[in-house]
């Protein structure tokens, strides 16, 4: 690149205003929604950081590929397309259409697991975690011992423990072990990359006890721009050429084509197992659809198909990545604790360390996600107490930021609101849980505050 500036690679063709709320506004709102981000209303947001999942722009290309889509129940041929761009990436044989990641999710699990049987993943997502659950079957977590420590730089942070891997099949037996899988990039985790080195690794225990491995390819695509960043030998490799040494390493994968498909809705879940494919089509038919549609439309399977290949762009990647890191530079400049490096799709902050006057079972992730509101409008996420219960090592605040939707200009003053909260932080007071459902919880439950 000749000039250092790094700018939004597109121009903006629509246009959807947001809308300022006054702080007596959002006390109230935030009041209402039992101090719940997820329960507050999106009218009543100015910048949305909740996720990156399904809030994407799409391109011009995408919604003229939608005005093709082919929805005949049978045969569709918008499905032929998509499933020709993700054989071409992912180079699985059998490609399963599906409404988003967890549908997915869930075929995978219901037909590859039985109860007390044991999946461990380098750090499964909610979704994740709780549809391994729900068929009776332990999710056990395997992250490098640096991706549990927030302030610690390491370049492929979300990498599995995979020593600790091999522990786990020699104490549980391989028998009890229907797949590994490999969540990239690693959400929950701090949205950091896994490089090529430790899946190789991870794959050659998977074949030492003739065990599958799965990917969690939601972010596929940030992944794939990170090994070409940072690990050696990449350099020169497109992030396609990447993506597909990746996935070949692996024999199957669920998606979530809402992040880095660049779809608003959509997602599928992909083997090379004839064998399974032929049970997951017949569970998706119960539930999902058609194998040539998956509970989606025509013109959904074009958006992804096209989608795809759009996020392989190297513009874009580069875009998304400094943009990204731009927002964890200017905050962590001024002091405020981060996962570092920043993520690829998130910035996390600690908000353990932000608020060390809050303990954990007061919730101060939800407590600060709450104060960003209330400050500035801004809607973020906790993964912490509240998302995983006993089994949260870090609580963090995630502000996930949706592809190609905000400008510089948003991210600045997403800062300055961040800068105010940090500097007022001995104000922010802890929550008591009131209302908690029995899985999945943090999409519903319900806070009060705590006398101070
Ligand atoms: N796996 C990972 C790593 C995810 O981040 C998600 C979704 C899923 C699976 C499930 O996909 O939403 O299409 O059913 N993550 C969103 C988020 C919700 O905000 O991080 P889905």
């Amino acid at each position: 690149m000749e000039f250092k500036t790094i700018i939004e690679p597109f121009k903006i063709k629509m246009v959807e205003p947001i809308r300022w709320t006054t702080q007596g506004e959002r006390e109230q709102l935030l009041r209402e929604a039992g101090y719940n981000l997820f329960l507050v209303p999106a009218e009543d947001i100015l910048i949305d950081l909740l996720s990156d999942s399904g809030t994407g722009a799409m391109s011009t290309e995408q919604w003229a590929a939608m005005m093709r889509g082919d929805e005949s129940y049978a045969g569709s041929v918008s499905f032929d397309h998509l499933r020709r761009t993700v054989q071409e990436i992912f180079g699985y044989q059998h490609v399963i259409p599906a409404h988003q990641g967890r549908a997915a999710e869930r075929i995978l699990f219901t037909v590859m697991c039985k109860k007390g049987d044991v999946v461990p993943n380098n750090t499964h997502f909610d979704t994740t975690r709780a549809n391994v659950e729900f068929v009776g079957a332990e999710a056990v977590d395997l992250p490098i011992p640096e991706g549990k420590e927030p302030a610690t730089l390491h370049p492929f942070k979300g990498n599995m423990d995979v020593a600790a891997l091999e522990q786990l099949i020699e104490r549980v037996g391989a028998q009890r072990i229907p797949l590994v899988m490999m969540t990239v990039t690693n959400n929950s985790g701090g949205g950091q990359p896994v490089s090529l080195e430790n899946i190789r690794a991870v794959r050659a225990v998977c074949d030492r006890y003739h065990l599958p491995l799965y990917f969690d390819a939601c972010r596929f695509a940030e992944n794939s721009y990170f090994i070409k960043q940072r690990e050696p030998g990449y350099a020169l490799k497109t992030p396609k050429e990447i993506a597909q040494e990746t996935f070949r390493l692996g024999d199957g994968c669920t998606m979530s084509a809402k992040k880095d498909g660049l779809a608003n809705i959509g997602g599928f879940l992909c083997t090379n197992d004839d064998r399974l494919a032929q049970q997951e089509k017949n569970l998706l038919i119960l539930t999902e659809g058609y194998p040539t549609y998956g509970g989606l439309a025509g013109r959904d399977l074009e958006a992804i198909a096209v989608g795809l290949e759009e996020v392989l762009d190297e513009d874009y990647l580069r875009y998304r990545i400094v943009s990204t890191a731009y927002l964890g530079k200017h905050i962590a400049d001024f002091g405020v604790p981060i996962v570092q490096p920043p993520g690829g799709h998130a910035i996390y902050l600690d908000a353990r360390a932000f608020c060390p006057h809050i303990p954990p079972r007061e919730f101060p992730g939800v407590a600060l996600a709450g104060e960003l509101y209330l400050a500035g409008g801004i809607r973020s996420c906790e993964i912490g107490t509240l998302m995983f219960g006993e089994h949260a090592t870090m609580d963090l605040v995630r502000l996930a930021i949706p592809r190609r939707v905000y400008t510089q200009s948003h991210v600045d003053y997403v800062i300055e609101v961040i800068r105010r909260v940090w500097e007022q932080r001995e104000r922010i007071g802890g929550l008591r849980l009131v209302y908690s459902a029995p899985f999945l919880r943090h999409f519903t439950a319900r806070f009060e505050q705590l006398e101070r």
